[in-house]
């Protein structure tokens, strides 16, 4: 089964129709498109957003991208060899063993498991794309959660030709808010093909900004044993891009690969993390891949890595060395720990600014504050839509950019915003709600 030819795509090809291109591009290139997603709101919001620019997944401060000394003050410093030559295909040996270290200290349970070396990719788009290429088979479903990234559909269905079958993340109601684990498994179940279903979860979540707590992190590896015991087959990929930024008690601190690595034979958990977001080094294009198959011998983990260095090298050859050089100085300072640590506490000031902001707000009735305990985001529901609506007034009439989700969500980076600029920001965003609402 083929996918139909995106809209987006077709525009595309009809500008290229009667021309050489059209007539060599191949099915994929055919297919391919730029999605008028997060992105291109952003590159609009560069141009207009003069006072206040929440759209991007990134750490601000004083207009300027925050950063961990222990990686700046290295960067005069590499020697040549550090910086010029090759990478690897699987990247710098020293740095794949210094992640892993990295994992199983934030993954404590993993520690006696078998977990494969990390394989380094650039960026946690690439490793999700290399397992893509992997494991999704042409019509094949893969789980997300409805509040996804939007890269997933690009990756999955435009570029593999899979599908996406997504569960609402929430359950409905104005009762305990939380996940929507009955939904979960029901679309698991649903989307089993040929006696296997992959899931994609995505925690601290992109775009509300929520991550589960330790019960529902627990039921949730519960329900996934359950199915993987019926004999179904499961991948399980863990997007882990905002891993560390837990704000609230209670909240389960591990990747859910903690619970899923080496647990089950039928399960392979594949993680995907970096230091993009963790340590604030967005263009490093530094991040990996690491598996955990159940019962897998240390023979099977080499061939599978093996697999993923093919699937890097035909894509990319291998990752910048500049920024392998840059991380394996910053993990190895002594200062490491304790500058992500500022970091955390910077980003956590903004988050509780924002959530005591919008406990006493008179929110319009037919917008809602989505859950949120983590990461750098947060999103409010129009129940009505008009997101897009709402953006664009932001934009164009205070100079505030943010993100618009299917009309329906706006997305805010409070991540992007100093502290002291919150208020502001708030007020104004929910000033225009109640106009446009
Ligand atoms: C959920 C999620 N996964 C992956 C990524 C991509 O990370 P990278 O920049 O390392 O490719 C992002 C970035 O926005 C993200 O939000």
């Amino acid at each position: 089964m083929k996918n139909e030819i995106p809209p987006l795509a077709r525009e595309l090809n009809e500008i290229l129709e009667g021309s050489v291109i059209m007539d060599l591009l191949s099915d994929f290139g055919k297919r391919f498109y730029f999605p008028k997603g997060i992105i291109s709101q952003s590159a609009e919001a560069k141009e207009h957003a003069h006072r206040f620019n929440a759209t991007v997944g990134m750490a601000y401060s004083g207009g300027q991208p925050m950063f961990l000394p222990s990686v700046h003050r290295h960067l005069a410093n590499l020697q040549p060899e550090e910086i010029y030559s090759y990478a690897p295909t699987g990247g710098v040996p020293e740095l794949r063993k210094l992640w892993k270290e990295q994992i199983i200290r934030k993954n404590p349970a993993i520690a006696d498991k078998n977990v494969s070396l990390p394989l380094v990719v650039p960026g946690l788009t690439a490793g999700i794309s290399v397992l893509a290429d992997m494991f999704v088979e042409v019509g094949a479903p893969v789980v997300v959660a409805d509040m996804f990234w939007g890269n997933y559909r690009l990756i999955v269905a435009g570029r593999r030709q899979g599908t996406l079958a997504t569960f609402p993340l929430f359950k409905k109601g104005d009762g305990a808010p939380g996940l929507d684990l009955d939904a979960l498994e029901t679309t698991v179940r649903e989307s089993v093909h040929n006696g296997r279903a992959t899931l994609i979860l995505n925690f601290p979540n992109n775009p509300t900004g929520y991550s589960p707590t330790q019960q529902e992190a627990a039921a949730l590896r519960d329900r996934l044993l359950a199915i993987a015991d019926e004999g179904i087959k499961l991948l399980v990929i863990h997007d882990d891009a905002y891993f560390g930024l837990f704000y609230e008690p209670g909240t389960y601190t591990s990747s859910l690969f903690n619970e899923l690595a080496d647990v089950h034979p039928n399960i392979l958990a594949a993680k995907v993390d970096g230091g993009t977001k963790e340590d604030l080094t967005w263009g490093f294009r530094v991040g990996f891949i690491t598996f955990s198959a159940g019962g897998a011998t240390t023979e099977q983990y080499e061939a599978l890595v093996k697999k993923g260095m093919g699937a890097i090298r035909a894509a990319v050859s291998n990752c910048s060395r500049p920024g392998q050089s840059l991380m394996i100085h910053a993990i190895k300072s002594e200062t490491y720990q304790q500058e992500k640590q500022l970091a955390f506490d910077e980003l956590k000031k903004r988050y509780l600014a924002v959530k005591e902001i919008l406990a006493s707000a008179e929110l319009p009735a037919n917008v809602r504050v989505l859950p949120f305990n983590s990461g750098y985001f947060m999103a409010f529901e129009l129940l009505e839509g008009g997101a897009e609506a709402l953006r664009l007034k932001l934009l164009h009439e205070k100079g505030i950019g943010t993100i618009s989700i299917e009309d329906r969500y706006l997305r805010v980076a409070f991540a992007a915003i100093d502290l002291d600029k919150i208020p502001e920001l708030y007020r104004e965003i929910l000033a225009s709600m109640k106009k446009t609402g």
